[in-house]
């Protein structure tokens, strides 16, 4: 797997880290170690949440299980295509509503957002491949899985040990490279809103 860190540059000092973590597609299809995945859920666990909420709920599935076609089924025929070498496929959703009260959290999918990015520094720090997706059948998803109208349906990720690029097909081998950023002063101003 390509060293993200080398490729990019961050404009002011940073942990290492959050330019290390990339999306990588290239893996070898061996198991991550139960161990290993509670790890990254570990790390998912400790994300901040408006009350605390913790709203985030994660669906896995390994594969070679008889889970594994549940979750590999909902994805977009372009994911399915590298996500075949995955560990594990990942469904994300959220707690639209507070357990306290039962009142809107308008935050939901903003916390869960934050604890999935958590599990991804922590694939990256242990250099697991973690790529989250927006490629799949979120009705398909609520349907199989029984999710009820209270969770919002978030995403899905792929987790997995890096393999080598002839694993991918072709369009994707010349894809897999990290990407850049945008500068910060391009999103970020000083008490307005200049974006359009
Ligand atoms: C919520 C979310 C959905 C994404 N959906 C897909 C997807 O369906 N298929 C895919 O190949 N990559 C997907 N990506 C990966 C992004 O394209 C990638 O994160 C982005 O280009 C930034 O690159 P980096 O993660 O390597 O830094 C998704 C990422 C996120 C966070």
């Amino acid at each position: 797997m390509i060293d993200a860190s080398t490729k990019r540059t961050a404009e002011h000092e940073i942990n290492p880290l959050f330019v290390r973590r990339w999306s990588p597609r290239a893996m070898s299809g061996e198991v991550v170690s139960n161990a290993e995945m509670m790890q990254l859920f570990e790390a998912a666990r400790w994300a901040p949440s408006s009350f605390n909420e913790q709203e985030w709920r994660y669906v896995f599935a390994v594969r070679d299980s008889e889970h594994w076609n549940t979750l590999f089924d909902l994805l977009v025929e372009a994911n399915q295509a590298w996500c075949k070498d995955a560990s594990h496929l990942l469904l994300i959703a959220s707690r639209r509503k507070f357990t306290r009260n039962d009142n809107d959290n308008a935050v939901h999918s903003f916390d869960t957002g934050t604890s999935f990015q958590n599990l991804a520094l922590q694939g990256a720090e242990m250099g697991l491949v973690v790529h989250g997706m927006g490629g799949f059948d979120a009705q398909a998803a609520r349907d199989t899985l029984k999710i009820p109208a209270v969770y919002a349906v978030d995403a899905m990720a792929a987790i997995g040990r890096p393999g080598p690029l002839e694993n991918l097909p072709e369009g994707y081998q010349k894809m897999e490279a990290p990407t850049d950023r945008k500068k910060v002063t391009e999103f970020i101003s000083e008490g307005s809103f200049p974006f359009e």
